[in-house]
């Protein structure tokens, strides 16, 4: 099984995924500063594995920190909590995450220095154990959407990486082969960062699960020619209205399929659902360095000086989302009623209880 992330002895343990698919090689971390950078710099990507990157990142400065009484560690948590939180905009579960940890902080701040800090780390690793369980779920409930046989689209790269393991869109994809159906991947390149044919790629290939890759301009063609039969991707934060930001390229994805009446889903857990968000126009969108554009490998491919875009996501209008997938079930229009139910529902199990 792929460990994107784990609790360590020393601190927190990542594949580096800023090398995959020509190294296998993982990054060790011993400072809540450096998890700071590895989340900021991909090494650890993708919205719910951000998140438990946070919690550990947390949990590692709690670990290290010299404080001997709550106030103080208090003062020490919030600092943290503020680098942490600075690393990366879109993807909400960032923020959910260190509301989590926060909140495990409140409800254990009576106990000794000691006990508070083991509290936080058991509480991160709690968090990593459920986002696989959640994706568990999602699968089981997913699956039925999925096509008995043919191709299936996917953008950037929505799996085992992505989550502490089994992935989110992917997983869905996973528990339709375990279902018995004969998925075939289509996985779209993703420029810039290549998450569809660095990551997805790889891990599916590592599973065995038949997989091609296109670049991103392929997909309206493929569509064309009867070769995919559904559409499933991930998500960075899902407004109240069910507005989905997600990778750069996914709106242009969900526009084609609605063009070729193809079901576009999304497959989330709650905690990327974000009640506090009406609408897309209101998700930061984050801008990343102009060299992901202009550079693959270190080496141009655009000429010096030249202008250049590069936001890391965009906004699918909730008007093209077929369905989406939570572990609590499958939410379908109009979403500003199903998406507020399904996060509301206390009676289910729970991404957020702590
Ligand atoms: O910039 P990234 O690689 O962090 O972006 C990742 C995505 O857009 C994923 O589709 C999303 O986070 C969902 S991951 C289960």
């Amino acid at each position: 099984m792929i460990q994107t992330l784990e609790w360590t002895e020393r601190g927190v343990r990542f594949i580096d995924q800023t090398k995959l698919p020509t190294e296998e090689v993982y990054v060790d971390c011993t400072t809540y500063q450096e998890v700071a950078d590895v989340i900021r710099n991909m090494v650890v990507r993708g919205a719910p594995a951000i998140g438990v990157a946070a919690a550990m990142g947390i949990a590692l400065g709690v670990k290290n920190s010299k404080a001997e009484s709550a106030g103080e560690l208090r003062r020490e948590l919030d600092h943290i909590c503020d680098v942490i939180g600075k690393t990366r905009p879109t993807a909400v579960n960032l923020f959910w995450a260190i509301r989590r940890m926060q909140q495990k902080f409140e409800a254990v701040r009576m106990l000794p220095a000691q006990q508070i800090k083991q509290a936080l780390i058991e509480e991160a690793q709690r968090m990593h154990a459920e986002d696989i369980a959640i994706n568990r779920a999602m699968g089981r409930h997913g699956s039925a959407l999925m096509p008995a046989s043919g191709g299936v689209l996917t953008h950037c790269n929505a799996g085992a990486l992505a989550t502490a393991g089994y992935g989110t869109a992917l997983g869905v994809i996973r528990a339709a082969i375990e279902d018995g159906k004969k998925i075939h991947v289509y996985a779209d390149e993703t420029r810039p960062f290549l998450q569809g044919s660095r990551l997805t790629a790889w891990e599916l290939m590592k599973d065995g699960i038949a997989t091609t890759v296109i670049s991103d301009n392929m997909s309206g063609a493929m569509m064309r020619q009867g070769k995919i039969g559904a559409v499933i991707v991930g998500a960075d934060r899902i407004a109240a209205n069910g507005d989905v930001a997600n990778k750069i390229g996914t709106y242009t994805v969900a526009v084609l399929a609605k063009e070729h009446n193809i079901p576009f889903y999304v497959a989330a857990p709650i905690s990327t659902i974000d009640l506090a968000t009406p609408d897309g126009s209101e998700i930061p969108i984050e801008q990343r360095n102009p060299a992901e554009v202009t550079h693959i490998a270190g080496k141009a491919i655009a000429p010096e000086g030249v202008g250049v875009e590069n936001p890391a996501f965009d906004v699918t209008p909730a008007k093209y989302v077929t369905a989406i997938v939570t572990e609590r079930g499958i939410a379908r229009p109009p979403y500003d009623q199903s998406l507020a139910t399904l996060a509301d529902d206390a009676s289910q199990p729970t991404s957020t209880a702590s």
